[in-house]
Order: C-alpha cells, then sequence, then structure tokens
C-alpha cells in the first residue's frame, strides 16, 4: 500500500452545496485528500518509482472545482490525481531495457500518443483507469520516463517543475515560431516582440523566446513572478493596471502601453493560457502577421473574435493540447539552459499539499509550487534538494 491523494465526486458535491456553487468560495484543500493505493503488480515492462517531489498542476485545482468539465465524474466518481514527477527507481520489470533501479527519473503526462505522437488523453486527467503520481510510490510503463537530467544546474525543486509546464512551453513555442516564420522569415525580420501573461507555462515560454533573441514581455499580476524574469531580461507588465482587463476601456488602456513600449509595432507572437478577459487583450495587441497559441483556458473555454479583422490582418489563432514523446524529451535539454523556473518560496510537506492546491486556487504564490513527497533524498541531491 502507498500513500497517495484522491478526489472524489463526493466530495466535491459536499463542497459545492457548502458554498452554494460559489466557487470564489470554494475550499480545495476540503476536496483533495490523502488516500491509500494498491500499486499493481509489476509487468515486464513497469518501473517501480519511490516519487520525490511534485509540481502543483493547475488541472487538479480544475479537476476539483469541476469548473470546465467534472472530469473526476467521467472517470467513475474517483480520481488520483497528478501528472508531473521526479522520481528515484525502486525495481524495474524482466523486459525493462532503458532503466535500472537508483536511477532519477521525470515522468511526461502523454497519456495515450495518437498516430503522430500527439497525446489524445493525459495521463493523471482523462486517461481512463491512469493513476496520477501525487502518491509516495507509484509503478509506471518503461515509456512514460524520461531520464533526469541531474547535471543540468537545477535543483531538484526547480526541476520537479518542469514535467508538465516544460514540454508545454516549448511546443506553444514551437508552434508560435514554426506559423509566424511561415508567413514572414527570418531574412525579412529577425527580432519579434513576445508577450505572455502570467502563469508558469507563459514565464517558460518567454525563456525560450529571451534565449533567441527576441523582446519578451511577461503581463502579470504577480511583482515577485515580474520581479524574477526581469532579471532574465524580459519586460514586466502589470496586469493589475489594466484591471485584468475588466472592461473596453482597460483593454484599450493596454493596447496602449503595448504600441508604446513595441515602438509602434505592436506584439508578434502571444501566449494566453488564460483566455476569458485575457483574450481579447492578446487578438487587440497583436500586430499584422501576428500569431496568438493557448494550451489552456483557465478563465474560459471560448474565445469569440472579429473574423473580418484577423483575416484583414493575416492573423492566426492555434490551439495546442500538448507536446509528443519526442519533444518532451527534447525539452529536458533545455532545463538549466533555457529552463530556470522560478519556485514559490515554500516547498510544501507531502500532508500540507492539499493547502498548496488552495494557495494555487487563491493566487498568491511567488513562483511555481513544489511538494516535497520523500523525506530521504538520494545522494545527488544531498538533504536540501
Ligand atoms: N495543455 C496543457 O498541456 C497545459 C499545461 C499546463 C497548464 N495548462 C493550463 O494552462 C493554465 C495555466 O497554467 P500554468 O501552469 O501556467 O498556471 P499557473 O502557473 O498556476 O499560473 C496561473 C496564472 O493565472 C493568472 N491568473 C489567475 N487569475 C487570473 C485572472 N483573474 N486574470 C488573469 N490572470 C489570472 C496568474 O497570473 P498573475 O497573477 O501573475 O497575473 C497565475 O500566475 C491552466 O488552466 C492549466 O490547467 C495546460
Amino acid at each position: 500500500m502507498t500513500r497517495a491523494y484522491s478526489i472524489s465526486a463526493e466530495s466535491i458535491a459536499k463542497e459545492r452545496e457548502r458554498v452554494a456553487d460559489d466557487l470564489s468560495r470554494f475550499d480545495v484543500s476540503r476536496v483533495i485528500q490523502m488516500d491509500e493505493l494498491e500499486l499493481r503488480p509489476m509487468g515486464p515492462f513497469d518501473v517501480h518509482l519511490r516519487i520525490l517531489a511534485v509540481s502543483a498542476e493547475h488541472n487538479v485545482d480544475h479537476a476539483a472545482l469541476a469548473d470546465t468539465i467534472n472530469i473526476v465524474e467521467t472517470r467513475g466518481g474517483k480520481m488520483y490525481p497528478g501528472n508531473s514527477a521526479v522520481g528515484e527507481i525502486l525495481g524495474v520489470g524482466d523486459g525493462v531495457q532503458r532503466f535500472k533501479p537508483g536511477e532519477i527519473v521525470l515522468t511526461h503526462c502523454n497519456g495515450a500518443p495518437d498516430k503522430f505522437g500527439y497525446p489524445l488523453r493525459i495521463w493523471g486527467y482523462d486517461q481512463p483507469d491512469s493513476i496520477g503520481w501525487y502518491a509516495e510510490e507509484a509503478m509506471v510503463e518503461e515509456w512514460q520516463l524520461i531520464p533526469c537530467p541531474l547535471d543540468c544546474g537545477l535543483s531538484l525543486w526547480e526541476m520537479a517543475a518542469l514535467p508538465l509546464r516544460a514540454p508545454t512551453a516549448y511546443h506553444l513555442w514551437r508552434r508560435a515560431i514554426g506559423i509566424y516564420r511561415l508567413k514572414v522569415p527570418a531574412e525579412r525580420q529577425a527580432v519579434l516582440n513576445v508577450l505572455a501573461f502570467g502563469g508558469g507555462v507563459s514565464e517558460l515560454f518567454l525563456m525560450l523566446a529571451a534565449s533567441q533573441g527576441h523582446n519578451a514581455f511577461f503581463c502579470s499580476g504577480s511583482e515577485e513572478r515580474r520581479d524574477a524574469l526581469a532579471e532574465r531580461g524580459i519586460v514586466g507588465i502589470d496586469q493589475n493596471t489594466f484591471n485584468r482587463f475588466a472592461t473596453r476601456d482597460d483593454v484599450r488602456a493596454f493596447s496602449k502601453e503595448v504600441r508604446q513600449l513595441t515602438s509602434g509595432e505592436n506584439v508578434h507572437i502571444v501566449c494566453d493560457m488564460l483566455r476569458g478577459p485575457v483574450a481579447d487583450a492578446g487578438i487587440n495587441i497583436l500586430a499584422r502577421q501576428g500569431v496568438n497559441v493557448s494550451a489552456g483556458w483557465q478563465l474560459a473555454q471560448k474565445v469569440t473574435y472579429n473574423s473580418t479583422i484577423q483575416s484583414v490582418k493575416q492573423v492566426t489563432l492555434d490551439h495546442v493540447h500538448l507536446e509528443t514523446i519526442d519533444g518532451s524529451v527534447a525539452a529536458t535539454e533545455l532545463y538549466g539552459r533555457v529552463f530556470k523556473p522560478t519556485i514559490h518560496k515554500e516547498v510544501y510537506a507531502f500532508e500540507d499539499l492539499p493547502r498548496c492546491m488552495q494557495e494555487m486556487y487563491e493566487n498568491v504564490q511567488t513562483g511555481i509550487p513544489i511538494i516535497r513527497v520523500a523525506q530521504e533524498l538520494p545522494a545527488a541531491f544531498g538533504q536540501t534538494g
């Protein structure tokens, strides 16, 4: 038996009833509960893991809130969440070729690759029967693991921030730059203006843009997170100045500010993981031939825009789900070189994971939140990670 967190449809319904469906009063920590789980017997291609650290991922809050879809109900009334982890291998099945006990690995969360490698489903979310990694131990198949780049210069906590967010950012960037370059080759314009709105994926997206010499802008409501990116040459824009785009006047004021910051050029690539009021703001600031990419719908699932205007401007709105497995491996090569994530000031204890998920929901964290699962760490990390 291993300790693992679960979310039940019953606990969601109880909390929704307590707050009368007012999600501003919803307490995620009442819904994510410590549970126990029996691991399946090891199969020939299985790897038995001891989880060292995990990152709090926003999809877990979405699952607990049931605010996009009620994924827990769809999964039969209970699910074990968690789709990014760093682990140590305890044992491997007879057929496992790539790994051996004692090695440190990362998970990717592609639950069911299509014929080109893109995920049809996400592990620990909508992949049926998938058991997530907010647990002390896990049994996974060999294909689900990527070797951990121990010599990349990042701490255990920094690496734990990346298994889901880095591949997402990597794919968003590959898509955005690829689409833009189809329209405007580097021969005609070398340096682009790239803007992303608050959040861990967006921060990594901007690190990619800045590493390739582009002008990068981070529009966020968090001063700590803006300051952290400023140290990497990424210009901060305070989203609160524009009331998080509550009215058309706020969107207009933001567009004016961006035009000034970019010397009238506007933005060639926008990453919007939030939608809702952010979507309008992001579409408005696009330059001609601009590209808007998204792999998230935290504030809304639907977007409306004027098709005529976007056609005349040759604008592209692109939709990303997640990187391929090969792409996730490639993204790992950039740990420490490009991806240097900002971690929230507290590394949470395993027992405090529900509080961590609630604080993520309250949007009070100063960086990507990490949970330490293992008390004893492998020698490679010392005792401080
Ligand atoms: N498709 C995928 O593979 C994939 C992967 C990762 C994430 N996602 C999704 O993408 C979204 C963002 O994920 P993430 O990991 O980047 O999130 P994150 O690190 O938890 O950041 C979320 C950000 O949302 C911003 N925010 C919160 N409330 C807001 C509001 N009312 N208006 C504007 N901004 C607000 C905050 O930015 P500031 O306060 O700094 O402005 C916060 O930093 C989530 O919905 C997540 O599920 C999808």
